[in-house]
């Protein structure tokens, strides 16, 4: 053989054993529901170390799990990284997740396993992140206006059609505040505000980051959002400042579960370790997510909000977990504030 065959015998050779690891390693159906940036590099990074390769689409909390609800008798997704965490409780109640005790957990968080003990091992807690706001500080300083340090500060006449926070329906932050609000102000005293603070909303966006991009972007002045997404966009240079409410708030425990039936369950296992590992909880910050990781020894992004500087309601996550209370709340927002949206 000459040694151009030579070459490209050895170029079939190694094709070909890249074909036969990629086809022995399979693959992974991945809904993600945290920022699209952290999705693709958790993505990649799994792909490179173990050579599986992960088929990912990026969907909102509440869109994630209407669709595992919609598939539980042929499932598409082996596992649902991110998102908030009432969703993925209200899948394990529906019995829509597997049980898994990974070998990881006794490196978690006290609030990460207890979310795992409180749904039978369905899903398991990755991290966590404060409720709040981020305005831009420009448009309001132009304008005049005072910094809106409270809830009940939203409610200024002269914010009208100048924020934006997502649809409770889609999004697990959006529902997080609803949960929040009903916490802090009683049921019919929190629909009472959001009626009044709906009159200020120009858009109720279906992801739950956008309206802090768009407060960014100087397309609104202040997005509801988790703190952390609105430091990612201080930490990308807009004019952005975060805010803990006055009064108290909620928090999200950004969650994981394996689908029930799913196609690549050891695959999925896989993952499920790899995620709760500290090198990798550690790394998501390169992604400009700054929540609070739930490895004990995984690094605390400087950036990230600290619970200890935040008013924080004991937010009852069981509860407002439930597939009736959500679907109770979410139709009362439905008839009372979606429906005389803007
Ligand atoms: C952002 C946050 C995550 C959160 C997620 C929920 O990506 O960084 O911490 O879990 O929003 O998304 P959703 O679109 O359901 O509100």
């Amino acid at each position: 053989m000459n040694s151009i065959k030579l070459i490209a015998a050895g170029l079939a050779a190694s094709a070909s054993l890249i074909a036969f690891n990629a086809k022995a390693e399979g693959s992974l159906n991945l809904i993600c529901s945290a920022d699209v940036v952290i999705c693709e590099q958790m993505q990649g990074d799994f792909q490179k170390e173990t050579g599986i390769s992960v088929n990912m689409v990026r969907l909102s909390s509440g869109e994630t799990y209407a669709k595992i609800r919609a598939e539980a008798r042929n499932p598409k997704t082996d596992i649902w990284w991110g998102g908030t965490g009432d969703p993925h409780l209200q899948a394990a109640a529906e019995n829509l997740t597997e049980e898994y005790k990974s070998p990881m957990l006794g490196e978690l968080q006290d609030w990460a396993v207890k979310q795992a003990e409180s749904a039978d091992y369905k899903t398991v807690g990755i991290y966590a992140g404060a409720l709040g706001w981020g305005y831009n500080t420009e448009i309001f300083a132009s304008k005049g206006w005072k910094e809106p340090k409270c809830w009940a500060d939203l409610l200024d006449p002269a914010l009208k059609g100048e924020i934006q926070m997502a649809n409770p329906n889609s999004s697990g932050t959006a529902y997080t505040a609803l949960g929040s609000l009903v916490q802090i102000m009683g049921e019919d005293e929190a629909y009472d505000y959001m009626e009044k603070l709906n009159a200020n909303i120009s858009q109720y966006t279906k992801s739950g980051s956008a309206p802090v991009k768009a407060a960014a972007r100087g397309e609104t002045g202040l997005g509801i959002v988790f703190m952390h997404d609105a430091v990612a966009q201080t930490a990308e240079g807009f004019p952005v400042k975060s805010v803990a409410p006055c009064e108290g708030t909620g928090y999200e425990i950004g969650s994981m579960s394996i689908v029930k039936g799913a196609k690549n369950v050891e695959n999925a296992k896989k993952w499920y370790d790899w995620a709760l590992s500290a090198p990798v909880q550690s790394r998501m910050k390169d992604a400009k997510s700054f929540q609070l990781p739930s490895n004990k020894s995984a690094e605390i992004p400087k950036e990230a909000p600290r619970f200890e500087d935040i008013k924080l309601i004991d937010y009852d996550f069981k509860t407002y977990g439930e597939p009736e209370r959500r679907k109770a709340l979410l139709e009362r927002w439905d008839r009372e504030i979606g429906a005389k949206a803007n």
